[in-house]
């Protein structure tokens, strides 16, 4: 693999270099890797596990939209990834690797020059993202002199292209707009700028679009898969919404109470979901339930950290729940074009299907 020649420190040489054609290994190589990724909280009432055994690779161009319902586990795994943990959350077993190379043990002063430059980052909330003080100019000049070695000239001819490929009108005026001059839409577009603008090989985007008008959502949805498309970027979609997964992600990884429990092609799980809690995630997309055999009433919510039940930690809302499913856990395995952590797809012994024709069924998954 070779080297970068950014001006960061400490791991510039574990990942490629912009704009540089990839060899076959490096090709293989996944950009993110996560194995295995626990996360804990140590608490007076002893230690909560936040995320326990998750793992998922994510390859060069490739959308993995992260969905489940509130709580999940789904913006910790991408502050597991960025080492954004809130304290005192630390990273207890597992590992995660950029590039093949492993990210998750470095020191905070050698984690700060991947975040921007290896791995950009796109926030529910825009102006988390853009310093009011500054003009949007100013900011992605100074992102790109920071990460690329560019003249302020080139610099500035860069943001103006990046400014234009996210469908800013009037580019050239709007350099020298403050964040707050713009909409919604249009800081998102920005920040998508911003994110894009060292040419990060991996991009983790939390909720982009919740925040945003449902006709400004889809635009910026496509945006963000067309960019990243045609840059070559990986992208990590986090989000509640199965519509926002449907529309943007080649594949999706559902996630229950701090475990992933399916991983698969988007449109295979949408349209045969394995696992009994995605069938129920998937009810919740308008249109795609009646192409569901039937719908799946799914009481209750999801557990507390502090609560999670042994065995399967879906089985207390689960229709096919049996006795082996509140005793013994299950890990993912193959089921349909994916894989599922649930008992009925064991290759073993699967566990019978409860039928359901007596009950009368609705998703209530959000
Ligand atoms: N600082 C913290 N200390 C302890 N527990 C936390 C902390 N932050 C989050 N959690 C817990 O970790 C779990 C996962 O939270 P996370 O923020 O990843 O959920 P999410 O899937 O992103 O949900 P949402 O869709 O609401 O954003 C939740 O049970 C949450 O209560
Ligand atoms: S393991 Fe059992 S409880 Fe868990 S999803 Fe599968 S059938 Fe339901
Ligand atoms: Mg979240």
């Amino acid at each position: 693999m070779s080297s970068t020649p950014s001006s960061d420190k400490g791991n510039q040489g574990a990942m490629p270099a912009a704009g540089h054609e990839p060899n076959a290994a490096e090709a293989s190589t996944p950009v993110l890797s996560v194995q295995h990724l626990r996360v804990e909280f140590p608490t007076r009432h002893g230690t909560l596990v936040a995320l326990d055994d998750v793992s998922f690779d994510i390859a060069p161009g490739e959308v993995l939209g992260v969905v489940g319902e509130s709580g999940a586990g789904k913006s910790m795994t991408g502050n597991a990834v960025i080492q954004l943990l809130e304290p005192p959350g630390r990273i207890a077993g597992g590992e995660v690797r950029l590039g093949g190379k492993r990210i998750d043990d470095l020191p905070e002063e050698d984690f700060v020059p991947l975040r921007g430059r290896h791995i950009g980052m796109i926030f529910q909330d825009p102006l988390t993202s853009l310093n009011p003080l500054f003009s949007i100019g100013d900011q992605l000049i100074e992102t790109i002199r920071t990460h690329l070695p560019m003249n302020e000239k080139q610099a500035r001819e860069e943001a103006l292209k990046l400014l234009r490929e996210v469908g800013i009108p009037a580019a050239e005026e709007r350099l020298n707009s403050y964040p707050h001059q713009f909409s919604g839409g249009m800081r998102q577009r920005v920040v998508i700028a911003l994110a894009l603008a060292a040419r990060p090989e991996f991009i983790i985007a939390d909720e982009p679009t919740t925040a945003l008008d449902v006709s400004v959502q889809a635009q910026i949805l496509a945006l963000l898969k067309r960019l990243c498309a045609d840059h070559g970027t990986a992208v990590m979609l986090v989000t509640h919404d199965m519509g926002v997964i449907a529309e943007t992600a080649d594949r999706v990884a559902v996630m229950y109470a701090g475990r992933l429990i399916e991983i698969g092609p988007v449109e295979e799980v949408i349209r045969d979901p394995q696992h009994p809690y995605t069938k129920g995630l998937m009810a919740s997309i308008p249109g795609i339930e009646k192409t569901l055999d039937r719908l799946y009433q799914i009481e209750g919510s999801m557990p507390r950290l502090a609560a999670i039940p042994p065995g399967c930690a879906f089985n207390p809302r689960c229709p096919h729940a049996q006795e082996r499913c509140r005793r013994e856990r299950p890990d993912l395995m193959p089921a349909g074009a994916g894989q599922a952590a649930c008992w009925l797809h064991d290759p073993v012994d699967p566990l019978p299907r409860i039928d359901q024709n007596d009950k009368q069924e609705h998703a209530h998954v959000r």
